[in-house]
């Protein structure tokens, strides 16, 4: 009976969904952006209305030394009912570069099924499956089964800097059994998945320092240094020819992967084939001795995310540049620390650098590694909804992202996340032309819904 009407009740009231979704997306909270301060403010703001719109008690904008923080709660299942804190984040990456978006980021447009704009799929179409699921339970019932607190923040995508002191000094209001989270994807369309490890990560930016100023570099070039041409070589030597990193201590703390996981890795329906077709590369490439999916979700990368400096406008200009910069940044996996890794690589970079240069280092956000326990009354419960809503079971997967809070959660909170991700793989997050399917739209409300009542 109470399926029927849900059921019913998410079948009548999807067009105004999807409008209200629009909506939630037209805002551009781009958190990285001074900019777009406003706008993401707005955004909170919008937030904090639509939850107590659908019934949620409690709700506040929570200002931060960055942008602000939304709670909210629905308290009123009893002591003997578990509580469940839904995390998720408002705010998106900036959506450069423009000119590869077929329709404007922030005026979202529907076409073959699928939404696009920036903020669809990471996080603001993930995050509403589960405001819309909470509205079809208090619209149907009156009531939640289980008590529900919501923290939705708008600093996910510059490492949440100011979330961890802000889940200390209210660790009492966030009290709860077990959090649930959908800020990541799928294992391929139509399988639900639940991700029980995500990457940790270290951000950096280097910059090597020559000359005191460009020279001309036919009067200087040969007898100075050129900080492009030694950056670059230490860039490169920071893989050796099996595709490991040279980082001396960067393996120390690596879990190696267990025959059961690499077994359970294996039997996912995914080839390499297809994985190339997604990316687009004419071959896949790595550390030696793993699988792509062992690559993606148990071994720690580095990679330069950007790199410039000199002339690169039109034309040609004979110049030895003063300084080269990049940007460099590890995916870290259990029990790997970002700060250990991030004086490794400023120390190893330092030591390789030759005497004629300076070299810059200028440390970013972080994120610790997480891997949590797959078998638990929340993670059963979450299995449950996910093969109702989907009619097929959920498997279990690992993710190559990060979520930085989901580790505070543990070591603040003392509970686990179970990470439901509602996304896919190419819906292009932080990419042009970012995505979410309607079909992943509609069964993520579902799945939401049906999980309150599963948690009972
Ligand atoms: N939602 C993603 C993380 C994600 C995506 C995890 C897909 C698993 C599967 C999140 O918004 C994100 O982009 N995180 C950043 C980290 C942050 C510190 C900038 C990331 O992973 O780069
Ligand atoms: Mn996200
Ligand atoms: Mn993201």
């Amino acid at each position: 009976m109470s399926e029927q009407s849900v059921a019913t009740y998410l079948e009548a009231n999807r067009d105004r969904h999807l409008e209200e979704l629009l909506e939630f997306l037209r805002i551009p909270s781009v958190s990285t952006d001074p900019k777009h301060r406003e706008d993401v403010h707005r955004c909170a703001q919008w937030v904090a209305d639509h939850l107590s719109g659908i019934g949620l008690e409690g709700v506040e904008i929570h200002q931060t030394g960055g942008h602000p923080i939304v709670y909210a709660e629905h308290c009123k299942a009893g002591d003997d009912a578990p509580t469940i804190l839904i995390y998720g984040h408002y705010d998106v990456q900036p959506p450069e570069p423009l000119e590869e978006w077929i329709s404007p980021p922030f005026e979202p447009r529907i076409a073959d099924g699928k939404i696009f704009a920036r903020g669809a799929t990471d996080d603001k179409g993930q995050v509403f499956c589960h405001f819309k699921g909470l509205e079809a339970q208090l619209a149907v019932h009156g009531a939640l089964p289980v008590n529900v607190k919501l923290l939705i923040e708008g600093e996910e995508e510059v490492g949440s800097d100011h979330l961890e002191p802000w889940i200390e000094a209210h660790a009492e209001l966030l009290k709860c059994d077990a959090v649930v989270i959908s800020d990541s994807s799928m294992f391929a369309p139509g399988l639900p998945s639940i991700t029980y490890s995500l990457r940790g990560l270290m951000y950096c930016e280097v910059t090597v320092r020559g000359p005191g100023h460009d020279l001309h570099s036919g009067l200087y070039g040969g007898a100075v240094p050129n900080p492009i041409n030694i950056l670059s070589k230490l860039i490169a030597g920071l893989h050796d020819d099996e595709g490991r990193v040279t980082v001396e201590g960067f393996y120390d703390r690596v879990r190696e992967l267990e025959a059961e996981e690499c077994e359970a890795f294996a039997s996912l329906p995914t080839s390499d084939e297809a994985f190339l077709k997604e990316v687009g590369a004419p071959a896949t490439h790595g550390e030696a001795g793993y699988t792509t999916l062992e690559r993606r979700w148990a071994r720690p990368t580095l990679d330069c995310n950007g790199i410039w400096g000199g002339f690169t406008g039109e034309g040609a200009k004979t110049v030895i540049p003063s300084k080269a910069h990049a940007k460099i940044s590890c995916r870290l996996v259990p029990d790997q620390d970002p700060h250990e890794v991030e004086a490794m690589l400023e120390r190893h970079l330092k030591a390789h650098a030759p005497p004629s240069v300076e070299v810059i280092f200028k440390p970013h956000h972080g994120a610790r590694p997480t891997i949590a326990e797959r078998d638990n009354p929340t993670v059963r419960a979450a299995l449950r909804a996910l093969s109702r809503s989907w009619g097929t079971e959920a498997v279990f997967i690992r993710g190559g992202g990060s979520i930085p809070v989901v580790e505070g959660f543990e070591r603040l909170l003392g509970v686990s996340s179970v990470l439901i991700g509602l996304g896919l793989n190419d819906d292009r997050l932080h990419s042009p032309n970012e995505k979410f399917d309607l079909e992943n739209f509609f069964h993520g409300i579902e799945t939401s819904a049906f999980l309150f009542e599963e948690l009972a």
